[in-house]
């Protein structure tokens, strides 16, 4: 009896196998369903795109920390065209084009909603406040600024309001924002703005632009001697 239901089974699977292989979409069409949107796991979804980038800014907030706690306060030197790239590098990557996603395309999908108003109001306004330090951070990246007392002061002060702001200002983003965004927005909606994203980013970055941008971020570290990862792993006794 459990032989022949085995062997029934067996034979019920061959056939189904067999249909399947007829029914089974040829290679392009897999292909092509893949690029229409079914093949989305291969696509960077917006808000994951969104959140590396402020993995980024994470890496330039060190640089600005590095300069600021260890080379101002404490009186080293250090290249003062480290600090003007890394601030550069938030004008264009961060203020320019990382914050004009979140302006365009998910604060005001919240807004129409009146789902956390007052979280985007306060997001909005650390941006343009954000824009403010960059230009004092810019202006007083120069040998004779650093070396001027009172720009001095105001160059440790700029830093140290930016590095205030955007550490809670990404993690609301990353933890309460980005979230609730995805119940805003249509499965393809979400995919659709994915693709947009990349496409900015390669108009105004080129090919492989995030890659460029964090490998920019990179060299910034080591010539302030703070790249090796494994110097931060504190010696536990
Ligand atoms: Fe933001
Ligand atoms: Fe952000």
């Amino acid at each position: 009896m459990n032989h022949a239901t085995a062997a029934e089974r067996r034979s019920f699977l061959g056939a189904l196998l067999s249909i399947g292989a007829l029914l089974w979409p040829p290679a392009d069409s897999a292909l092509a369903a893949e690029h229409d949107g079914e093949g989305q796991s291969l696509e960077v979804p917006p808000t994951e795109d969104l959140m590396r980038e402020h993995g980024v800014l994470d890496r330039v907030l060190l640089i600005y920390d590095e300069i600021l706690w260890r080379r101002l306060l404490q009186g080293q030197e250090f290249p003062p065209e480290v600090l003007a790239k890394a601030a550069g590098i938030v004008r264009r990557f961060i203020e320019d084009y990382h914050e004009k996603l979140e302006e365009k395309h998910l604060f005001p999908r919240f807004e129409r909603a009146g789902k956390l108003v007052g979280l985007v109001d306060v997001l909005r306004t650390q941006h343009a406040a954000g824009r403010r330090l960059t230009d004092d951070i810019t202006q007083r990246a120069t040998a004779a600024a650093i070396k001027d007392p009172t720009e001095r002061v105001r160059l440790r002060e700029a830093l140290r309001l930016f590095v205030r702001m955007y550490r809670p200002h990404a993690a609301r983003e990353d933890t309460v924002l980005f979230p609730a965004f995805r119940s805003l927005v249509s499965p393809h909606e979400f995919a659709a703005l994915g693709e947009e994203f990349e496409d900015r980013e390669q108009k105004l970055f080129g090919e492989n632009g995030f890659e460029k941008i964090a490998s920019q971020v990179a060299e910034l570290e080591k010539e302030l001697g703070i790249h090796d990862l494994a110097t931060f792993t504190p010696t536990v006794s």
